[in-house]
């Protein structure tokens, strides 16, 4: 287990950000990072999103396959590893989107079960998915996506406030998830140290962000057993941050 995911494990990930996280973002905000995460894109056949146009596509691979190219490529100038992320108001969608992104040379594929949009959670999708009344579609539909790619798949959750998250994650490691990326906030302590040891006993390989900023954050996420760390709101304002702290993790 210790060589899986050799490329970004003490790595940092530039987390994905809807609206924000294009290729061009990627380039210049995850410079130096060991994996750069575009989207998070939707998919949406009836304009129910309320997000940045160029954020949201109609289903089908002619609506985002050049887009998809396009900035992976740009991505892959700033950071080591490119990523895409996705949500789709059908979950039908997925598997069409996730082998668009890896065709288009993405060398992760992350699917959001992160959102907490009314529109998703009021139909037991994305964050949803981890109460334990869904845990049967969730293993249902991470085994079909993870049948139908060869990239690997990270699945992106907020454990913060999800009482069932560390079941979700058991469950999607038995269907054969390895990377899980939770967003753990600044619940617990604070470093949220007690839900990460918890959250690496269950997972081969964990990314863990939230209110990253100082190398020593990042040091102490890793000494807690994440395996790499994700920034996101402290690298919107700073271009450098990405590649300082990865710097210092693989010092
Ligand atoms: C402006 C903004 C947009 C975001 N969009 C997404 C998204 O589309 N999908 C997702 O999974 N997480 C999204 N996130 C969450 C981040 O990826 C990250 O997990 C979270 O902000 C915690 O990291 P941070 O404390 O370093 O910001 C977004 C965060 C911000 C600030």
């Amino acid at each position: 287990v210790s060589d899986l995911f050799a490329d970004i494990r003490n790595g940092v990930v530039l987390a994905e950000l809807g609206g924000y996280g294009d290729g061009p973002y990627c380039a210049q905000y995850g410079a130096g990072a060991a994996l750069a995460l575009l989207g998070t894109y939707l998919v949406d056949a009836g304009d129910q999103v309320p997000y940045p146009r160029t954020f949201v596509f109609k289903p089908g691979r002619a609506q985002y396959r050049d887009y998809l190219r396009e900035h992976v490529e740009k991505a892959h100038r700033g950071a080591q590893r490119a990523g895409v992320s996705v949500i789709c108001v059908d979950p039908a969608d997925d598997i069409d989107f996730l082998l668009a992104a890896q065709e288009a040379g993405a060398d992760y594929l992350s699917l959001c079960l992160h959102s907490v949009m009314a529109m998703f959670v009021s139909r037991g999708l994305s964050s949803a998915m981890l109460r334990r009344e869904h845990w049967p579609h969730l293993r249902e539909h991470l085994t079909a996506i993870l049948h139908a790619v060869d990239r690997p798949l990270i699945v992106k959750i907020s454990a913060s406030d999800a009482p069932d998250s560390l079941g979700a994650v058991e469950q999607m490691v038995g269907v054969g998830v390895k990377i899980v990326h939770a967003n753990v906030g600044h619940a617990v302590d604070q470093y949220g140290v007690t839900l990460i040891r918890r959250l690496h006993e269950h997972c081969p390989f964990l990314i863990i962000g939230g209110g990253i900023r100082t190398s020593e954050h990042a040091h102490a996420v890793i000494e807690a057993g994440a395996d790499a760390v994700a920034v996101a709101t402290a690298a919107m304002t700073d271009p450098t941050l990405c590649g300082r702290l990865q710097a210092a993790l693989r010092e």
